[in-house]
């Protein structure tokens, strides 16, 4: 990932938050997803009424990426209007675990511009997977 990707990575999960649909918290939150061939898929949360069904935006970006068809993925931007680095939760942490190799660098940010690049292992050590359920 070269900066001129991350910066077009950081643009597109920005432009996202424009895009989430947040009646109830007023938070947004944005996504952007580079598959290895630099494909990317971009994602904002969605709420709901009934508060349980709400999709982040980090799944929003996954979901979108891997219906249509991609498994292989490289580098993921998460922002959102916090102080600091947006902080994933962990139903998004699982999922990133489920499709994301634990190496793989995931760049969480805001829009000041803070950074904090994590990896997904860093971020759920210990992810339940696939093994596990033998
Ligand atoms: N949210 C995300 O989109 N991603 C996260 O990792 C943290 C939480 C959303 C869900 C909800 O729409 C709002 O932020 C407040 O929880």
């Amino acid at each position: 990932m070269n900066d001129k990707q991350t910066s077009e990575l950081i643009e597109q999960a920005t432009n996202m938050l424009d895009r989430a649909y947040v009646p109830y918290s007023k938070f947004p939150v944005g996504a952007a997803l580079a598959t290895k061939e630099g494909k990317i898929y971009s994602g904002c949360n969605i709420e709901n009424a009934s508060f349980g069904l709400t999709n982040c935006a980090e799944r929003t970006a996954i979901f979108k990426a891997v219906s249509e068809g991609e498994s292989s993925f490289d580098y993921l931007v998460v922002t959102g209007d916090t102080d600091g680095p947006i902080s994933p939760c962990g139903a998004c942490r699982q999922v990133m675990a489920e499709f994301f190799s634990p190496g793989m660098k995931v760049l969480l940010t805001n829009r000041k511009g803070l950074k904090k690049e994590i990896t997904v292992e860093e971020l759920l050590p210990g992810a339940f997977q696939s093994k596990d359920m033998v």
